[in-house]
């Protein structure tokens, strides 16, 4: 699938569940083709959110959407048949979870889905260069993952810089996501630090205009693109 950069992903854990289907038709309607997943096992984060099921009923409602599958559980090998079985495009996992990550990796492309890693706001990004030329996205949690609604971390964007140099230097293609805290007060300076896929769930679900609010961030998530230094 080819996409028009930046993307962004609304993160389905902000929304209102009881209407889940028509809130995603709505972010859909306003042009989003890139739904983000959080799977949450109350023993890597703190919190409980969603298991496979709900993945196939997103799915279901969204045919065409691309699904990014965020996997912040313990063991992620022994689900990612699960969700690739649901419907996932895309399966990210953590680097802190995953103590033979290349051959989760592999798993996952065995799959049919492409594969992500994730790190958490405390681990350096070169401890990911082994597995770049593995990878088809590299996503920086910008908040300690388990909540929505919390605060951006602001040195997310030095990160993504990094991150960003980093994948000039040695050639490579995978897409930079961001999750956690993205809003109109920073979307726009980091797309301009040079992300591709920005995850937002608060900004885009806890609003009484959803299709205004995506409008909104997207038009300044694509002010910011194209500015990299
Ligand atoms: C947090 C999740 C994020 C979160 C984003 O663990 O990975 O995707 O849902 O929510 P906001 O945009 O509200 O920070
Ligand atoms: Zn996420």
């Amino acid at each position: 699938m080819n996409f028009d950069l930046p993307i962004l992903a609304p993160s389905i854990l902000a929304a209102n569940f009881s209407k889940l289907g028509i809130e995603i038709e709505t972010c859909i309607d306003s042009g989003i083709q890139w739904i983000h997943c959080d799977i949450m096992d109350g023993h890597f984060v703190p919190n409980i959110s969603y298991g496979p099921a709900i993945v196939k009923s997103v799915r279901d409602t969204a045919p065409e959407s691309f699904l990014d599958v965020h996997l912040m559980i313990e063991n992620p090998d022994n689900f990612i048949e699960d969700f690739a079985d649901a419907g996932a495009d895309l399966i990210s996992v953590h680097y802190e979870a995953c103590p033979h990550l290349h051959r989760t990796i592999q798993n996952i492309k065995m799959n049919g889905c492409m594969a992500g890693v994730v790190v958490n706001p405390a681990t350096s990004i070169e401890l990911l260069r082994p597995i770049l030329p593995e990878v088809d996205l590299v996503l920086i949690m910008s908040v300690n993952p388990g909540f929505g609604g919390q605060a951006f971390i602001e040195s997310s964007f030095q990160k993504v810089e990094a991150l960003a140099h980093i994948r000039n230097e040695m050639n490579l293609n995978f897409l930079i996501e961001i999750d956690g805290g993205v809003s109109k007060n920073n979307i726009a300076k980091l797309s301009e630090s040079g992300t591709d896929v920005l995850v937002a769930g608060s900004s885009v679900f806890k609003t009484d205009d959803i299709p205004q609010r995506i409008s909104e961030l997207n038009h300044l998530a694509k002010t910011g693109a194209g500015k990299i230094a």
